[in-house]
């Protein structure tokens, strides 16, 4: 395990998340020293943040690598919401709204949310997010929230790596790319982020504000109302129109059928407007 990390003190807005923030100049994956640290009892604090400049193995979903080179954000955050096990979900669109308001908030582009936490421009992926959690007795252990953010990153090489890998290629932007005259400032970025993850935390944990949540999270999707495909691990790909998003956070799709179903996990490619 990587132990070149130092515990560093950040200026933030919030009251528990970041308060414990541990920085590396390069690890390996924030995201898996996170887990340690969650599995552990010492350094496994209710909002503590691991950050690096620079992950050599991140990882991304579904088994895909991460290509975090120097400039971008990189963190995972360990949570330990008080909320029951079916509101799980609702955790992953917690962070996606966070990462796209903060985006939007500190650089003037309009990122949106591709379901279920893809943050994106047009079509392209400027930010990822990644969910872990440990469940004992049907009760909430710990959540650990990944999110990478294609800050101030050269996309080309992002681009160079997906190409040099078997990595399906995936259309990649940053910040940077969409916003050439704008430098954003990455405490900046980071501070709006845990901002609003506590936010959303503390909406999520008083049941009468889910209803908050999921109209924020609509007016912020780029998939409702789109023809999608639905495809993933153990799921036949299928064609559907993404129709709404529940209470739970589940994605109400309409199949070909015209058969309703939800859905809470997989992964989508949009393919344009309903028909
Ligand atoms: C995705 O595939 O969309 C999720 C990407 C998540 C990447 C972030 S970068 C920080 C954290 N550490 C990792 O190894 N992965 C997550």
């Amino acid at each position: 395990m990587d132990k070149d990390y130092k515990n560093i003190n950040l200026p933030l807005e919030t009251r528990f998340v970041g308060k414990r923030i541990y920085h590396c100049k390069r690890i390996r994956s924030t995201q898996q020293l996170a887990i340690s640290f969650a599995e552990t009892n010492i350094t496994n604090e209710n909002g503590t943040v691991i950050l690096a400049d620079e992950q050599y193995d991140g990882k991304g979903r579904g088994n895909k690598k991460w290509i975090s080179p120097k400039g971008g954000l990189w963190m995972s955050l360990i949570i330990k919401p008080r909320i029951e096990l079916d509101k799980i979900n609702i955790l992953s669109l917690i962070a996606a709204i966070s990462v796209c308001e903060a985006i939007n908030e500190t650089s003037n582009l309009e990122s949106r949310i591709k379901w279920p936490n893809d943050i994106v421009i047009d079509d392209k992926k400027l930010a990822g997010i990644i969910i872990d959690s440990s469940i004992n007795d049907s009760n909430i252990d710990y959540v650990v929230i990944g999110i990478g953010i294609n800050m101030m990153v050269d996309i080309i090489k992002i681009d160079l790596s997906l190409a040099s890998s078997d990595l399906l290629p995936q259309k990649v932007t940053s910040i940077q790319n969409e916003n050439k005259e704008k430098c954003i400032d990455r405490f900046l970025l980071l501070k709006q982020l845990l901002k609003r993850i506590e936010y959303y935390l503390f909406l999520v944990e008083n049941e009468k504000e889910k209803r908050k949540i999921i109209e924020i999270y609509k007016k912020l999707s780029n998939t409702l109302g789109k023809s999608i495909y639905v495809y993933g691990k153990d799921i036949k790909g299928y064609y559907a129109i993404a129709k709404d998003m529940d209470l739970d956070g589940g994605l109400i799709l309409k199949r070909e059928n015209k058969i309703l179903e939800k859905i809470y996990c997989g992964e989508i490619s949009i393919r344009g407007k309903e028909i």
